[in-house]
């Protein structure tokens, strides 16, 4: 077995070979003058090979280069191809929202299906879109890695646990069985045409030390909102937590702004808050998958 590191997952390949007592190779890329990518792997693989490769932005090429390394692999070898995509770009475009739009992650889950015999990835945005890839497939989430951190960081805080938002709820919930934390989630209330209140299901978070936790922070407003609301009901201090730290427009500034200490984050996309990896559960998904 091979794990085939891509550049902007190093990290968490490195951790996963060592998971898997795995042999480790980076895979090469380059542009042509027109710009077209070309990447290259280890030209005499066998058995199976692991292609790990994230997506964030820029994705397009990221999807690109994803779909051009699964080919590299099998063509030079491998009898079996994984791609472990810890973070799929379009995965938040799940269904068809107007007349005329397309279910893009669909789109992409055939492609990367089209090209490996195998997938993993890392707190799906919705877990039922797993569903969309045509090969042997997993969802794994960091979340229990990520409770062990924060139980340690913070735990003599006895913080709260809180997903954002009700999507991020089973988030929030794993996160906190870790350590037996109190969890919950905010509920957006409209209470009249133009008012609306944010607030925990049901937990007082008057006084307490509160992580959000939620599968990604992109430009960071969901977190942002969630703070002022957190802020209101007279929750002492802030923590941000996600699985994805895409960190688009200067969101971790904008975080800090509104109150966040510090934000934790896992090794699926490259950032600088990474402080658990994913490698464990992928490892567990990889041994079920391959056997
Ligand atoms: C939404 O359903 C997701 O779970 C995240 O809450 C959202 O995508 C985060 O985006 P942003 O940081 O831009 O609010």
């Amino acid at each position: 077995m091979i794990v085939l590191a891509s550049h902007g997952s190093s990290r968490l390949a490195t951790a996963l070979a060592e998971e898997l007592d795995a042999e480790l190779a980076a895979v090469e890329e380059d542009r042509f003058p027109d710009g077209e990518w070309i990447t290259r792997v280890p030209p005499d693989l066998e058995g199976t090979a692991i292609v790990v490769h994230t997506t964030p932005a820029p994705q397009d090429e990221n999807l690109i280069k994803l779909l051009i390394t699964l080919d590299a692999a099998r063509e030079n070898g491998a009898d079996e191809v994984v791609a472990v995509v810890p973070y799929v770009a379009y995965s938040r475009q799940d269904r068809r929202f107007e007349p005329g739009d397309p279910v893009s992650f669909r789109a992409v889950a055939r492609a990367i299906s089209a090209n490996a015999d195998a997938f993993v990835t890392v707190d799906l945005h919705e877990p039922s879109t797993l569903e969309f890839f045509e090969v042997p497939s997993e969802n794994v989430t960091a979340a229990e890695e990520m409770g062990r951190f924060i139980a340690e960081e913070l735990g003599e805080e006895d913080p709260v646990i809180v997903g954002p938002d009700e999507g991020a709820r089973e988030l929030a919930k794993t996160v906190a069985e870790v350590f037996d934390a109190e969890w919950d989630h905010l509920e957006k209330e409209r209470i009249s045409g133009d008012e609306v209140v944010i607030e925990p299901k049901e937990i007082d978070v008057e006084g307490r030390t509160v992580v959000l936790v939620d599968d990604m922070i992109d430009t960071g407003g969901t977190m942002v909102e969630a703070a002022k609301a957190l802020k209101e009901l007279g929750a002492e201090r802030l923590y941000a937590a996600c699985t994805h730290a895409l960190l688009t427009r200067n969101a971790d500034a904008r975080l800090r702004a509104a109150g966040f200490e510090d934000i934790f984050a896992t090794d699926t996309v490259p950032n600088p808050y990474t402080v658990v990896s994913a490698a464990r559960p992928v490892a567990e998904a990889i041994r079920e998958l391959v056997g």
